[in-house]
C-alpha cells in the first residue's frame, strides 16, 4: 500500500480506546475524572477491537460522555468490553441519575421540561435543549448501535452496594459486524482489494 493509503486508513480507523479518546477530549478538563478502561469479555481476543472512525460514532459518544460530566459529581467511567461477536462501550456517572420519569422516554427529541428557578441558579453553567441525547442515539444507531438506558440505583444493575457508581448508565453495543474495521475490510468498504476467483 502506498503511503498515501497508509495515511487515509489511519483516518478510516483506530483502536477501539483512541476513538474513545477522541470523544471524551473535550470533556476531560471539566474538573470531573474520566477513567477510562477496557477489556475482553468471554471469548473476545486480549487484543482491543481496531473500529471504523465513523464521525456519527465519536459525535455520539461525545454527547454521552458530555452529559455524564454535566451530571457527574466527580466521576465517569468509560468501560469498553469485546466478545467475538460484539463490542459494548458502557458509560457511568456518580450523579443522581436520569430522573425516574423520563427513563422510558430516554432519546426522544425535546423531552425536557423547562428548568425551573431553582434548577437554572444551582447550575447556571448548563444550557442543556434535550436534544442531546436525541442526536447521541440517533447517530449511534445509524452506525449499527443498540443503546440502553439504566440507573446504578436499580435493583437489576447488581451493582455492587459499595459502588460509587449510582448515576445514569448508557450501554452503547455493536455487532462486531458493523464497526470492526478488520470485519468490515473483508466486505471492501475500506477499499482494499479483493482476490480474484478463478
Ligand atoms: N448522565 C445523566 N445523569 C442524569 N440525568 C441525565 C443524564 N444525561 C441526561 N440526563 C437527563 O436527560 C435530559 C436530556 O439530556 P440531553 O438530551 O442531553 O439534553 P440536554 O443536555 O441538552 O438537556 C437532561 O436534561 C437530564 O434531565
Ligand atoms: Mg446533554
Amino acid at each position: 500500500m502506498g503511503r498515501a493509503g497508509k495515511d487515509d486508513l489511519h483516518l478510516r480507523q483506530a483502536p477501539v480506546s483512541a476513538v474513545i479518546e477522541e470523544a471524551a477530549e473535550p470533556h476531560m478538563h471539566r474538573g470531573k475524572f474520566i477513567h477510562i478502561s477496557e477489556g475482553p469479555e468471554e471469548d473476545g481476543s486480549r487484543q482491543q477491537p481496531t473500529i471504523l472512525r465513523k464521525p456519527e460514532v465519536i459525535h455520539g459518544l461525545r454527547n454521552l460522555v458530555q452529559n455524564a460530566v454535566d451530571f457527574a459529581k466527580g466521576n465517569v467511567w468509560v468501560e469498553t468490553a469485546w466478545s467475538a461477536s460484539w463490542i459494548r462501550i458502557r458509560i457511568t456517572d456518580d450523579g443522581h441519575g436520569y430522573p425516574p420519569h423520563i427513563i422510558g422516554r430516554i432519546g426522544d427529541p425535546f423531552m425536557r421540561r423547562r428548568r425551573s428557578e431553582r434548577e437554572r441558579s444551582r447550575r447556571p453553567e448548563y444550557e442543556g435543549m434535550g436534544l442531546g441525547l436525541f442526536i447521541a442515539k440517533t447517530l449511534l444507531e445509524r452506525s449499527g448501535a443498540q443503546l440502553r438506558f439504566a440507573n446504578g440505583t436499580d435493583p437489576y444493575q447488581k451493582i455492587r452496594p459499595d459502588s460509587e457508581r449510582l448515576g445514569a448508565i448508557v450501554e452503547v453495543s455493536w455487532p462486531r459486524s458493523k464497526i470492526d474495521a478488520a470485519a468490515a475490510g473483508q466486505t471492501g468498504s475500506l477499499g482494499s482489494n479483493q482476490p480474484i476467483k478463478i
